[in-house]
């Protein structure tokens, strides 16, 4: 596990008085590992936005439906998964090494209580491997660098950046987004026959109220978000062969059997890329 990052602002030990993303996530997702600030800021945006517990087990449904895909249908083996959040049901390596066990998983985050929690995201199967590593998105290349120890980059990735862009703001305006550059550099990193995954918070679906969610959300001191557009999404597969249904509400993409003409759309968009 490599432990030298960069970003001191992120380096706080864990802070359980201030609401913090992974944690407000895990709240979300049903899980255990959240404190009362978490709870509290939760339930708050939940009480006029009931929809967020949806958009977060929908997004995470939607990362299994994607690793499946890779590993059954395209053949794939290594996955840098960046912004992990903190283990839950169905984490990446689990999905990937109960259909492939040789399967290779990097995590990637940047929350001390995620790093707390690795050991269960390190569960590996003996014929595969996983590792942690605790960066931040803003530093691709030192990531790149420590997942090339664990992955072979000379071989097929699959790059996962599911609901951590938002984290990464625009910055000022007529400067070009930071996040595109991020996810061109990791993508630059790996082979032709990788792919991108990527998922995003918008406010396409449920508009103005998705807006006061967020706007509630950084008041509460954590890490700031910032909702794109779909049409931002969609420039993050820019150069990558984009499969279909494109970038659609992540509950859309390809759902399975028992929810085709069921799901309803939900703010998180998303898609899947292939390198040419
Ligand atoms: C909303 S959760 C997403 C979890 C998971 N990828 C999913 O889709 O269910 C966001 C995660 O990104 C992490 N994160 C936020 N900012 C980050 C950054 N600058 N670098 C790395 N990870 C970050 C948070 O700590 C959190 O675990």
């Amino acid at each position: 596990m490599a432990d030298d990052a960069p970003f001191p602002e992120q380096r706080s030990p864990i802070d359980a008085s201030v609401p913090h993303s992974a944690r407000i996530w895990n709240y979300w997702l049903g899980g255990k590992d959240y404190y009362a600030p978490d709870r509290e800021m939760g339930d708050q945006i939940a009480s006029y936005f009931p929809e967020i517990r949806e958009n977060a087990r929908g997004n995470r449904r939607f990362l299994e439906r994607a690793v499946r895909f890779l590993v059954a249908e395209a053949g794939i083996r290594q996955f840098l998964d960046i912004g992990t959040g903190l283990p839950t049901a169905s984490n990446t390596h689990q999905v990937a090494q109960g259909i492939a066990p040789e399967c290779r998983i990097v995590y990637v985050d940047n929350d001390p209580l995620v790093l707390a929690h690795a050991k269960a995201l390190l569960t590996s199967t003996p014929a595969g491997t996983t590792d942690y590593l605790d960066a931040d998105v803003r530093d691709p290349h030192r990531i790149v660098a420590a997942a090339g120890k664990t992955l072979d980059l000379s071989r097929p990735v699959a790059l996962m950046v599911c609901g951590v862009l938002q984290f990464v703001p625009a910055g000022v305006p007529d400067v070009e987004d930071p996040a595109y550059g991020i996810v061109a550099t990791l993508l630059d990193a790996l082979p032709p026959g990788s792919y991108l995954v990527l998922t995003h918070p918008t406010s396409e679906v449920r508009k103005e109220r998705m807006v006061a969610a967020v706007r509630q959300w950084n008041t509460g001191g954590g890490a700031r978000m910032m909702l794109r557009t779909p049409g931002q999404v969609h420039r993050f597969f820019e150069g990558l062969d984009l499969l279909n249904p494109g970038v659609v509400s992540t509950t859309l993409w390809r759902p399975d059997t028992p929810d085709i003409g069921k799901s309803s759309p939900i703010d998180d968009f998303g898609g899947v890329g292939y390198k040419s």
